[in-house]
């Protein structure tokens, strides 16, 4: 199977092909989204909320994602796997910068990193893809800025920031952007901006003008019912589901139900082979 690339993305803005990213955190994850044909895989810092349960992305480590994403990539065979930078992993300066895209790229074994910010950080992008580190850029509403912006607010509404943000993306694209996420903005500013470059714009509240969407898998999957933000879809019901599924097994487990004769081991059955105690979440057992 061959690999999503940063070349084929490309080619795909250049068919008019549309480009599925979703978020991804564990190997089995990562498997069931490669197989669902997802073309992005992002470990994205947005791992600091529905994973760890923070209020924001800010308390997020470069170990953190490090982690993640050598799960993530043991999951897939098909999807370009990208590495969030966390805050404040490359703000300080541009060595700083370069040391930690370095560390997801050889420590969590990514293929991409994502930065947030426009213009200025230009002069790190260029760096990191004249090491051969392909950066995607992330404008709009960029969830590190959370104190800054006041709050998860949709961003792009005060006058002249159109043209803002265009240049932020031309900038990032004559910096070797190879993509770039287009968060909370309106959607008219978004296909402004998705015209005005070649590489390929990957949009989140930022409506159907962009070259590809993306969501965070578990808000699409319905994990967290009282989660309904107006840009999300939901595609299934699983924290429901989740919750009756093993709901019925304590359950069964308080009745005596679980386990039945045909799910124990026993003396007068023939030694059973071998078999691995937990699935393997990578899908290689
Ligand atoms: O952290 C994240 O998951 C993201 C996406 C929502 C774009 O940045």
């Amino acid at each position: 199977m061959t690999r999503v690339t940063i070349q084929s993305l490309k080619g795909q803005k250049a068919r008019g092909e549309k480009i599925a990213m979703v978020t991804a955190y564990d190997a089995t994850f990562a498997r069931l989204l490669d197989e669902a044909g997802a073309d992005i895989l992002l470990v994205g810092d947005s791992l600091g909320m529905v994973i760890q349960g923070n209020d924001t992305t800010l308390p997020v480590t470069v170990d953190d994602i490090v982690y993640h994403c050598r799960a993530v990539l043991r999951g897939t065979r098909r999807a370009h796997v990208v590495g969030d930078m966390p805050f404040m992993s490359y703000q300080e300066s541009l060595e700083q910068g370069m040391r930690n895209a370095g560390r997801l790229m050889k420590d969590g074994g990514c293929h991409a990193i994502k930065l947030e910010g426009g213009a200025q950080h230009a002069p790190l992008v260029a760096r990191l893809v004249a090491a051969g580190i392909p950066v995607m850029g992330h404008i709009g509403l960029t969830p590190q800025s959370f104190h800054q912006m006041g709050g998860f607010k949709v961003q792009g509404r005060e006058p002249g920031a159109a043209e803002r943000l265009v240049a932020d993306a031309r900038a990032l694209e004559a910096a070797g952007a190879y993509a770039i996420v287009l968060e909370g903005i309106p959607a008219e500013i978004a296909a402004e901006v998705t015209a005005a470059i070649a590489v390929p714009t990957i949009g989140i509240g930022a409506g159907a003008g962009c070259d590809g969407q993306v969501l965070v898998v578990y808000d699409l999957l319905g994990m967290d019912e009282r989660f309904k933000p107006k840009f999300v879809r939901r595609y299934a019901d699983v924290g429901a589901t989740v919750r009756d599924a093993c709901g019925r097994f304590i359950a069964d487990v308080r009745a005596g139900a679980f386990p039945a004769a045909n799910e124990s081991f026993s003396l007068d059955a023939p030694a059973p082979a071998p078999t691995p105690l937990y699935s393997v979440a990578g899908g290689k057992s």
